[in-house]
């Protein structure tokens, strides 16, 4: 089970604080399970996984998954925010770190595009996929929207000159709306197999949709344990309003007790290089669900060991308003020693015959005390090891968390209103039509 441990945040925090903290987050934790706060129109991602409602779907992932896996050496998964990093956190979460290199047909590679709008990015994919089998994953809930509805114009182009364009039938799949936007007619025109982004889950809470599932399936992980992971999470979440047992609600108490003491950043923290598309699903999650109004934590991330090199100065003694979350995996998947040395040039035969495992634990409670001597606060995630059923708990952990912090500072954290405006200004200086007089305005401001 995952646990927090907030103790080593009580020298940084007030008793009043946390209680104020504590009374608003029984409110919100109520708003949330009665669905009465706001934007409870968004909160289909708090039945998932309901067995009675995915259990079909799951099959038809599953086989779906099998079809793309065993006619492809890569599968390219086009989206971006919430179309795209809950897949791609997870699938690196759990994944080989060596992925690309072993890829083969029946053990595809899992590639991203549309996530950006590189030109070069794309013209090394296409020349990849000249050589390769591939199938292709477009998930857009609006299906409008424009880096992925450009590359998807590009790959779905390539894919029909290699294959064909009956053939390219079977080799794309659309998640999407189930009746409305562009790229549910497109699909339905073309005859593509599809699945449903449900109307009252927003993007970044979708992970546990197809949006999530198809990719994290055609990875070669078992989306039957991830949910069920989610599922067990989820009965604990909403039957359970205690703090000290219902870890959501402690991590919420902790990190918003910080934010109320003026720690306005939270720099998520984790020790394993497969974890770094987990902390950017989650900035996502968070950021796009609490920052707006002028208000929300600051959401950022850091891999330690790596970023101690880097960013550990700043950490240790840089401006003292930022905490850190720290994610500590129990167990690593494989075993590997620190070799003997002879010569012990390095100084480091202290360190052979222990595990890298071990070694990386010590760094983590090393890091832990310096950066508390340092003015940093520190919340402690534990989990006891990384595989399908414990990242569904994560999962739907931070969901939760997410929406009950939204309401403890009073804000929507279903919408993204400020997400529009670099749209309309793009679209503006790219002549669409509608936009003359803002192209107008903003070239004068150029
Ligand atoms: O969380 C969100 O709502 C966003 O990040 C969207 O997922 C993202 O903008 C992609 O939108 P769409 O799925 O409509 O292409």
């Amino acid at each position: 089970m995952i646990l927090i441990d907030d103790k080593k945040i009580s020298s940084f925090v007030s008793e009043k604080v946390v209680k104020s903290i504590s009374n608003k987050a029984s409110d919100a934790y109520l708003q949330l399970v009665n669905r009465s706060g706001k934007g409870n129109e968004f909160l289909g991602w708090l039945d998932l996984p309901n067995p009675e409602i995915t259990s079909g779907i799951q099959n038809k992932i599953n086989s779906v998954a099998n079809r793309l896996r065993s006619q492809s050496e890569i599968v390219v998964i086009i989206g971006i925010g919430g179309s795209y990093l809950g897949a791609r956190a997870a699938i690196e979460a759990l994944g080989n770190n060596m992925m690309y290199l072993n890829a083969e047909r029946g053990k595809p590679a899992v590639i991203y595009a549309g996530n950006h709008i590189s030109e070069d990015y794309l013209f090394d994919l296409l020349k990849l996929l000249d050589k390769k089998d591939y199938s292709i994953v477009v998930i857009s809930k609006s299906g409008t929207t424009t880096e992925p509805a450009i590359a998807f114009r590009v790959l779905k182009s390539h894919c029909e000159k290699k294959y064909g364009k009956d053939n390219s039938i079977s080799r794309i799949v659309a998640i999407t709306d189930e009746k409305k936007g562009a790229l549910r007619k497109l699909a339905d025109d073309e005859g593509y197999d599809t699945f449903v982004i449900p109307d009252d889950v927003g993007g970044r809470f979708s992970v546990l949709t197809p949006v999530g599932l198809l990719p994290i399936a055609i990875a070669g992980f078992d989306i039957d344990k991830l949910c069920k992971g989610a599922l067990d999470m989820r009965n604990i979440c909403l039957n359970d309003n205690n703090p000290q047992t219902n870890q959501a609600l402690k991590y919420v108490i902790a990190r918003n007790s910080l934010y109320s003491s003026g720690y306005k950043i939270e720099l998520m923290v984790n020790y394993l290089p497969s974890l770094v598309y987990f902390t950017e699903w989650w900035k996502q999650l968070y950021g796009e669900s609490e920052g707006k109004e002028n208000k929300g934590l600051f959401p950022a991330g850091v891999s330690f060991s790596t970023d101690l090199h880097s960013m550990g100065q700043y950490i240790q003694q840089g401006e003292r308003h930022l905490f850190e979350t720290m994610i500590w995996v129990e167990n690593s998947k494989h075993e590997m020693k620190v070799p003997y040395d002879e010569s012990n040039i390095d100084g480091l035969n202290f360190l052979s015959g222990k595990r890298f495992n071990e070694v990386n634990e010590k760094a983590f409670i090393g890091t832990t005390l310096a950066h508390l001597d340092g003015g940093v606060p520190i919340i402690k995630l534990r989990i006891p090891e990384m595989n399908e059923y414990y990242l569904g708990q994560l999962i739907y952990f931070f969901e939760f968390a997410c929406a009950i912090s939204g309401y403890v500072i009073d804000v929507n954290p279903f919408d993204q209103p400020g997400v529009e405006d670099y749209k309309k200004n793009m679209f503006a200086m790219l002549n669409k039509p509608g936009y003359e007089s803002l192209r107008d305005e903003l070239n004068k401001r150029i």
